[in-house]
């Protein structure tokens, strides 16, 4: 996987038209062996300098596990009745006052039977989780790879309930089977805990996340910004989170149904806006096509065209290719025929058609890059390195920081694939 990744990322360098970063590898390449030629006690001085002109690679952020001290009082579990969890960094600086919040993401559970399994992992348990992570992309500490964020206070926030912090049953203990749905009360025992740890004396704050924690940005965002300062700059960023209600390549709308199945399994209703749940159809209630118009708050949407999971999940699972023809393309887009890519366009077109009416949103903010990628922002490599993928020549760091701190609108959509070189494209295969 390791090896995978570094190639295709190496493919990206290859076919990276910006000459200025040859030129600049070129030049730290030159440095770095001429640092060997000249290396003598006597000319130490020469190599120290030379040293410093190098990139510093910090060692990775690891932080620690802890688990909610509010969670236990409020009744907030994990699916199988364990304590939630966070990671917390706390900021510096000029960051001390910022506030950054990440939602793990991870899928979801639909029926009692997947999430007694999920139950025995770490998407539904804290027995399972990591004692410690490393903060990387967006919770970075590390200024070259998070030019903006990096000082602020900063919050992992585990995910282990199975409806994106959002489930709020009548009753949950169907068919003798003890699990807990309780992915709300968690969301709201974790904010009330940082709320007490300094977070309502911020001066700006950013709810974020991914995927399932994407959606969950989107779900939970009003709630956020109602929760801090008035004064407070709060907006959110809601990476990979963009689902679409499409049907899939055999014309099932596995998507609906499944996310109809959660809505009813975990009794996410409460949790979503309640001007579009009563006139929504319960099958399409937890697609942010519905709601997203009615958010109050700033949002800014980073999701890949391509979305390797989507791709995977949504649009071509493995239930709608029986006989395989997908099995390449779906997980590694350079192998797609025409026709295959044909389908992917029109994923594409959807999208755009979703996100149309947000477009027009004078507070929103979007980085629609035409990549086979996912969750860009948690990995620096996509988040801001040399090689992430850009638009307009722009990060998405750079343009999520453009947006926050109000310096330019921005709107940023990417031409169709393979138009950008600078994708950092996904190999599964
Ligand atoms: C916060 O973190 C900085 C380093 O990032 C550290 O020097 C400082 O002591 C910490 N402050 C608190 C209150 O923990
Ligand atoms: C309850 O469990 C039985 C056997 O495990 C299963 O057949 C049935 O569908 C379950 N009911 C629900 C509501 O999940
Ligand atoms: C792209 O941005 C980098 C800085 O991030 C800059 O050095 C470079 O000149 C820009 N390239 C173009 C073509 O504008």
């Amino acid at each position: 996987m390791a090896i995978q990744r570094f190639s295709s990322l190496f493919r990206c360098r290859k076919w990276a038209k910006g000459d200025w970063l040859v030129a600049s590898l070129g030049f730290v390449l030159i440095v770095f062996l001429l640092s060997f030629f000249f290396d003598s006690p006597l000319d130490s001085d020469t190599v120290s300098s030379v040293d410093r002109s190098l990139p510093i690679a910090y060692p990775p952020d690891l932080v620690k596990l802890k688990l909610s001290s509010k969670a236990k009082e409020k009744g907030a579990f994990c699916l199988d009745g364990s304590l939630p969890g966070y990671h917390f960094r706390n900021g510096s600086g000029s960051g001390s006052k910022s506030w950054l919040l990440h939602l793990e993401g991870g899928g979801w559970c639909n029926s009692i039977a997947s999430c007694s399994s999920r139950a025995m992992t770490k998407l539904g348990s804290s027995n399972y989780f990591e004692h410690e992570v490393a903060f990387q992309g967006v919770l970075s500490n590390d200024p070259s790879q998070n030019p903006e964020f990096y000082n602020w206070n900063r919050v992992k926030i585990r995910y282990c309930d199975g409806a994106s912090f959002a489930g709020r049953p009548e009753a949950e203990f169907k068919n003798e089977t003890r699990l807990f749905f309780r992915g709300q009360l968690i969301w709201e025992a974790i904010i009330d805990e940082l709320l007490s740890m300094g977070m309502s004396d911020a001066k700006q704050a950013i709810l974020t996340g991914c995927s399932a924690g994407g959606l969950a940005t989107l779900i939970h965002c009003d709630y956020f910004r109602d929760h801090l300062p008035k004064k407070a700059t709060v907006k959110c960023v809601s990476d990979g989170g963009y689902f679409l209600n499409v049907p899939d390549v055999l014309g099932n709308p596995t998507m609906r149904s499944f996310y109809h199945d959660v809505v009813s399994l975990q009794g996410v209703d409460k949790s979503l806006d309640q001007k579009s749940v009563t006139k929504t159809d319960l099958s399409k209630r937890m697609f942010p096509h519905e709601f997203l118009k009615n958010i109050r708050t700033s949002v800014f949407l980073v999701n890949a065209a391509y979305d390797f999971w989507q791709i995977e999940h949504v649009l071509v699972p493995a239930s709608a290719d029986p006989d395989k023809t997908w099995a390449k393309c779906r997980l590694n887009i350079k192998e797609c025929d025409v026709a295959q890519m044909k389908v992917l366009h029109g994923f594409r077109s959807s999208l755009m058609d979703g996100i149309g009416e947000f477009h027009q949103n004078k507070v929103g903010g979007m980085f629609i890059d035409s990549c086979f990628s996912h969750c860009q922002t948690s990995m620096s490599v996509t988040w801001h390195s040399p090689t992430s993928p850009r638009i307009e020549n722009k990060t998405i760091a750079e343009s999520v920081g453009d947006w926050f701190f109000n310096r330019k609108p921005v709107k940023l959509i990417d031409c169709a694939y393979p138009c950008n070189p600078s994708c950092y494209n996904m190999n599964f295969t």
